[in-house]
């Protein structure tokens, strides 16, 4: 009886197993399903996939910085030199003195002491926060923080609450609950990844100060993407240095992997010898560490003629939708929604774009709540102006064929 396959358990595990594979199966069916398109080449702004050559809108390369020659130079140096992996963890045998230049670099960008890198963005939310909330201190984030953020506060051995979104009343009110002698730690996006938003920075600090909260702002879409030179959102505002934990990652703006926290040495020091996944996880291998060191020596470089271009194109992007009768929400950032409601007519839209050669995928619940689906389409510096004019003549078309507009 043992060789025989043993016959499923009809258990919760089980139900929710076949309710995902119902709902993949689903939109396969439809021909519906773009999700994990392989891309086989990448030509600027232009993918080719098996079904063709498509405008690219589904990515983070904010300032277009993939494929830079510079960057890839860096990264095939760390491989000539260093081989392809690091084979330990940073705290033992596996720091190279490439991580140690990359930190130094974030943490010079940023005007900081000292930086951590972690294997992901995702990881360090994870890691940094559940390190740092202990029992009897309370996290509060922001409803909609990214699902990393919220994961790390729910691995956080404190008490976790939420206030609503942007709504600084809403975070006054959670500050006040929280006992004054608990540690604080308040979270939010500096632009929100679903719908492109900025978070309101000089309100938040005001009543961080105020309660002796210390503030986490995760950076992932806003370095290279708001302030005159990409520095992010305490540019945007001209706040420097006002965010006690500031994180970002490495896959974005950054054509890498990773994630950093950087700010003051001892927060630094202390996560270094403290962070589980810091400390028995492997090191970012010798290429990435090297290509996203020389990412930030790009932005440093060429960030203000890329934002330059950015912004335009976000201008550009958005007023062409809107002057076509889409709904963007409320973005005023690369990242833009384009609100179909209906789960049905954001894969009508999707597929049409898909078969017209735009690279765009659509957004739905539980990412979003329910009756918010849309498709979310990214614009960056690596568009032209005419790929944009071809993009709204497309998303023109689908938008009609689905019932949107
Ligand atoms: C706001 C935000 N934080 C963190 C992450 C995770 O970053 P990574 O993809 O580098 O793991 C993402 C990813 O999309 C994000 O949007």
């Amino acid at each position: 009886m043992l060789n025989q396959p043993p016959a499923k358990p009809r258990d919760g595990l089980q139900w929710r197993i076949d309710a995902m594979v119902s709902r993949v199966e689903d939109a396969k069916s439809k021909n519906a399903y773009y999700y994990q398109q392989a891309v086989q080449e990448i030509d600027g702004a232009w993918v080719i996939t098996e079904e063709g050559r498509k405008l690219m809108f589904a990515t983070y390369s904010y300032l277009g910085l993939l494929k830079h020659p510079y960057i890839d130079q860096a990264a095939k140096e760390a491989i000539d030199r260093y081989g392809t992996g690091t084979h330990g963890v940073r705290l033992l045998g596996g720091t190279l003195d490439l991580h140690l230049e990359l930190e130094k670099t974030i943490a010079r960008f940023h005007g900081r002491d000292d930086a951590i890198v972690f294997s992901s963005g995702y990881v360090t939310n994870l890691a940094t926060i559940s390190t740092l909330v202990g029992k009897g201190d309370w996290v509060i984030s922001d409803k909609w923080n990214h699902a990393s953020i919220v994961d790390g506060c729910t691995l956080a051995r404190g008490h976790f609450v939420r206030f609503r979104h942007n709504d600084m009343a809403d975070l006054e009110r959670r500050l006040k609950q929280a006992p004054e002698s608990a540690g604080k730690l308040v979270v939010a996006d500096a632009v929100f990844s679903m719908d492109g938003d900025i978070f309101p920075l000089p309100d938040a600090v005001e009543l961080c100060r105020k309660y002796n909260a210390r503030l986490m702002i995760d950076e992932a879409h806003s370095l290279g993407v708001l302030g005159d030179t990409g520095h992010g959102i305490e540019e945007h505002f001209g706040m420097p240095g006002v965010i006690d934990v500031k994180m970002g990652t490495l896959s974005k703006t950054i054509p890498g992997v990773g994630g950093y926290i950087t700010g003051d040495q001892e927060l630094i020091t202390f996560l270094k010898h403290a962070a589980r996944a810091f400390i028995f996880s492997a090191a970012l291998p010798p290429a990435v560490a090297a290509a996203c060191k020389a990412g930030f020596e790009v932005i440093e470089q060429e960030g203000v003629e890329r934002n330059r271009i950015l912004r335009r194109n976000v201008e550009h992007f958005i007023g062409g939708l809107k002057a076509r009768g889409f709904d963007t929400g409320v973005s005023v950032t690369p990242i833009v929604p384009i609100m179909t409601y209906d789960e049905e007519k954001a894969f009508l839209m999707t597929k049409y774009c898909q078969e017209h050669k735009v690279f765009v995928l659509p957004v739905l619940p539980p990412a979003v709540p329910p009756g918010k689906s849309r498709l979310r389409a990214n614009v960056t510096a690596a568009h032209t102006p005419e790929d944009i004019d071809f993009a709204l003549d497309v998303f023109e078309a689908a938008g009609k064929y689905a019932g949107v507009i």
